[in-house]
């Protein structure tokens, strides 16, 4: 192919994408579609078609015990690794910037005698279940509105899950898990 034929064909295929263009363009500016604001035919709204909304509550329903029966202490491990700037884990290891938490789960709330508690955390009474570190933990401020831990929270349930079966094996008292529903 030499030059002459290909600026003929480059040609062709210029004038081919203009063409395409151009009517494009010319037939927005001729016709001026109206879409109705109603649709005419409405579609019933199906229950359950949208998934993603379903995806979501089915996780919220999800219980506390059929989470810990799938859960993982040594992926809780990892998760802990958000609470080690304020916190030790290990037996006997030091206050930080909030207390120890080596064998928590089944103590008393606000156990750590010498660590300077809110007086929130320190008025509040019981002992760390299950299910109060669970809420603690989605929302230290929500369950504990004053506290001084500046904490945002672990928004996944399975976090939470993995971590509260962690706390659970650190110590002695490996306290009951709710059942499974
Ligand atoms: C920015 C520092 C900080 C981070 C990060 C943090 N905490 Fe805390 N935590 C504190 C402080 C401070 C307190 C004391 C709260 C009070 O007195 O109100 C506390 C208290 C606690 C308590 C109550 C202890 C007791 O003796 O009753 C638990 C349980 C706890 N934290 C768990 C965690 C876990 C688990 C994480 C990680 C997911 C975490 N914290 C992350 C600072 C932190």
């Amino acid at each position: 192919m030499d030059s002459f034929e290909f600026n003929k064909f480059a040609g062709a295929v210029l004038f081919g994408v203009l063409v395409i263009f151009g009517v494009g363009q010319l037939s927005n500016i001729l016709v001026h579609p109206t879409n109705p604001e109603q649709v005419a035919f409405p579609v019933p709204e199906i229950e359950g078609a949208a998934p993603t909304a379903v995806a979501e509550t089915e996780e919220e329903t999800i219980s506390l015990g059929t989470l810990l029966a799938a859960a993982d202490a040594g992926k809780g491990e990892r998760v802990a690794r958000k609470c080690t700037s304020c916190h030790t884990f290990d037996d006997g290891g030091a206050n930080r910037v909030g207390p120890n938490l080596y064998g928590i789960m089944g103590d008393p709330k606000a156990r750590t005698g010498g660590f300077s508690y809110s007086s929130a955390l320190a008025d509040m009474g019981g002992e760390w279940s299950i299910e109060n570190m669970d809420a603690f933990l989605e929302s230290p401020k929500g369950y504990v509105p004053g506290t001084k831990m500046a904490f945002a929270g672990l928004r996944k349930p399975t976090d939470r899950a993995n971590l509260i079966l962690y706390l659970r094996s650190l110590g002695d008292a490996d306290m009951a898990l709710p059942a499974p529903e």
